[in-house]
């Protein structure tokens, strides 16, 4: 059996969990249960980082000793999980023996060897990120890049850790291994700081500074700096060192998620570490994007890279932003939130998070779409068939062809996951469920029913108890619970496997349907209790006066701003072109939007040629659902004029300008 290992970041005990936190939580937790789904061994470990001077510093503020403070917030982080349903094998704690005694081993072993040494340090010290910064790094005010405040420089003795010797082989390694880092844009960041003057790692923090770290073996002045501490739990906590056997059979199929925050962590310091100990980089990095909250409640904004759109910031706990995951599962249960998370986000960008976008999921998603094709299909059972399956007659082309749509959904959802892009998966099976529904209203079951015509209601009842056995399934990871009850309903077991989402005909007939209640009860927005985040900040009067003016009227065949902004139109450079084979018209083009890359097909063969559209700053439909033109992903849409035989493409007309920018 193939092996899956996945790893979240250890989380901080400086701030309690919050939705960031949560999602790379979940989205491990959903990959591991896939996984399983898979046929795979698989192991998920979650833990807590919880070593250096901001630990410390927090713990005096309280009055705790540090370690006390760790325990606090570590069992918040457990229960947090458990909450969410997070299924995770492990959950190691960096103050864990386990994982002391072999980072000092490591230490050791890195010092015996001259891989670690001493030296002097001087540079500028950001004390409330612990970090030293290059006079490169600072920022234009010459301030700390990370955080924006004053630095102080000093010197001292310290023991660095042999980086820059790697430097070549690391620039090499990403190049010939496309699934290290990913998404790919990524991947290609990090080269780019790999092109910069690159220093050895300062690993050393002095006792006389703080002393609540592990010291190092070799000199008992010092702690070991706290990342490269805490890179290392994704190989203790695995066995390196205590069961090396087990931990090789794991590690070749290791996969670390992570945020765009701690990205040159994980994706230089980290292979470069391994590199010394004689271990290979972790199969896959795959790196997302942040959720962030809109400054102003009633900016209309939905960016996908908050580095370039002022209207947001990052949820974070030192900007007093953040939404806990515990107000999000109050509103609508855990189900739902686990599901929001992993349908809102594309791995890789940025994402507004609101009330508005979460309840709206849930009411389309999930209570319209789902859960009436599940009330439909279970009453019509109960009314014509006493509760039990029906036994299908022969298949109609429109059954047939609803069938392959799901089939060809489950493989493509198999595909996503295998990628790590469950929101793409969400999306296939959303489509045949919506299909679901369409393929209802023109079957039109009701009426088969009330013309006798038992045989074909039958065969509609049966395909679709079908469809929503394997859209129950394959939601299964993401809703646990609740698909469980949604498979019961329809008399399909709780075990859930690929394999069997991928056959047609499991469903026994004469196996009982189930009315087991609205599994999605609608939520009104009255109900709405407003999530506010923990800051708890006060009401903006204006809010009420805004929601009272009355709705403008809008002239006959004029839109209204909020229809405008419902198409989101953004800059796009094209970084790439080549005509789609045994076609006329269709060019391939890759387009960086923004951080992302995209692909988009466009078909204007017959009005430019692919070299010349090289760099050009175009205007792409963004939110445009993912289309195959001959069996190519398009994602997007080029906007362009024509008049006669001629077409131009909409471009800006200053091609340096940045791309990803939101049009409007
Ligand atoms: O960096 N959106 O811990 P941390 C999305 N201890 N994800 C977010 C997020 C947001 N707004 N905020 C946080 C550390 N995250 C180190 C890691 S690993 C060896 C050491 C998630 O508590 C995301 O996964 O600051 C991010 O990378 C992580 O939490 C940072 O957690
Ligand atoms: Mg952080």
């Amino acid at each position: 059996m193939k092996n899956f290992y996945v790893t979240t970041p250890i989380y901080y005990v400086n701030a309690r969990p919050h939705i960031g936190h949560a999602y790379t939580t979940v989205l491990g937790d959903v990959l591991t249960r896939y996984h399983k789904m898979m046929d795979e061994n698989t192991w998920f470990l979650t833990g807590t980082d919880e070593h250096g001077a901001k630990v410390q510093i927090a713990a005096n503020d309280l009055g705790l000793t540090p370690i006390q403070h760790c325990d606090n917030i570590a069992a918040d982080y457990q229960k947090t999980w458990k909450n969410l349903n997070i299924a995770n094998n492990d959950f190691i704690r960096t103050t864990q023996e386990r994982h002391i005694k072999i980072v000092k081993k490591v230490l050791q072993d890195l010092f015996d060897r001259g891989l670690i040494y001493k030296g002097t340090y001087e540079g500028h010290y950001c004390v409330p990120c612990e970090q030293y910064c290059s006079e490169q790094e600072l920022d234009s005010d010459g301030l700390c890049p990370s955080c924006g405040r004053p630095t102080e420089t000093r010197s001292e003795t310290c023991y660095y850790f042999k980086l820059k010797d790697s430097r070549e082989w690391l620039i090499e390694y990403i190049k010939t291994h496309p699934d290290f880092i990913k998404p790919s844009y990524r991947a290609n960041e990090t080269l780019k700081h790999l092109e910069k003057e690159m220093n050895d790692l300062c690993i050393s923090r002095p006792k006389s500074r703080f002393d609540w770290g592990i010291e190092l073996p070799f000199d008992p002045d010092y702690v070991c700096y706290v990342w490269f501490d805490a890179l290392l739990n994704y190989v203790t906590a695995m066995g390196f060192g205590s069961d090396d056997e087990r931990f090789r059979e794991w590690w070749q199929e290791s996969h670390h998620l992570i945020g765009k925050d701690i990205l040159f962590t994980h994706t230089v310091y980290w292979p470069i570490m391994l590199k010394a100990m004689g271990i290979q980089p972790p199969k896959t990095i795959q790196t997302h994007g942040w959720w962030v909250v809109k400054k102003d409640a009633h900016a209309d904004v939905a960016p996908d890279n908050a580095d370039v759109c002022p209207e947001v910031e990052k949820m974070s706990k030192s900007k007093g932003n953040v939404i806990t995951p515990e107000t999000m599962i109050s509103t609508i249960g855990v189900d739902a939130f686990r599901y929001f998370l992993m349908a809102e986000m594309n791995v890789g960008s940025d994402m507004v998070i609101s009330i508005d976008s979460y309840i709206n999921r849930y009411n389309t998603n999930l209570s319209n779409d789902l859960g009436n094709l599940l009330n439909r299909a279970v009453k019509l059972t109960a009314a014509n068939f006493d509760s039990k399956i029906p036994k299908p007659g022969k298949l109609e082309n429109i059954d047939a062809v609803l069938l392959e749509k799901a089939k060809n959904a489950v493989c493509a959802l198999e595909n996503h996951i295998r990628d790590i892009q469950p929101s793409r998966g969400i999306h296939e099976i959303l489509t045949v469920i919506r299909a679901t529904n369409k393929y209802m209203e023109e079957t039109k079951p009701w009426e088969l029913a009330k013309k006798g015509d038992r045989a074909r209601l039958a065969t509609v009842l049966y395909v679709s108890i079908e469809v929503l056995r394997i859209a129950g399934g394959a939601l299964t990871p993401i809703m646990p619970a609740k698909m469980a009850v949604l498979r019961e309903s329809v008399g399909a077991s709780t075990e859930v496997s690929f394999e069997e989402l991928k056959n047609y005909g499991i469903s026994n007939p004469g196996t009982p349907v189930k009315d087991l209640g609205i599994l999605f009860p609608k939520y009104l927005q009255e109900k709405e209790t407003s999530i506010q985040s923990s800051a708890e900040k006060p009401k903006k009067q204006e809010k009420s006066v805004k929601e009272k003016k009355p709705a403008p009227v809008i002239p006959e065949g004029c839109i209204s701003i909020e229809d405008f902004f419902k198409t989101e139109l953004r800059t796009a450079k094209v970084i790439a072109a080549e005509p789609v084979p045994n076609t006329e018209k269709l060019l391939k083009l890759q387009v960086q939007v923004g951080e992302e890359q995209r692909q988009i097909v466009a078909g204007i063969a017959l009005f430019y040629k692919p070299e010349d559209l090289i760099g050009k700053l175009v205007v792409i439909v963004a939110n445009l659902a993912p289309a195959k033109l001959r069996g190519i992903e398009s994602n997007g849409m080029l906007l362009a004029a024509s008049a006669g035989d001629s077409l131009k493409l909409v471009t800006v007309d200053t091609p340096d300008f940045p791309s990803g920018i939101k049009i409007g």
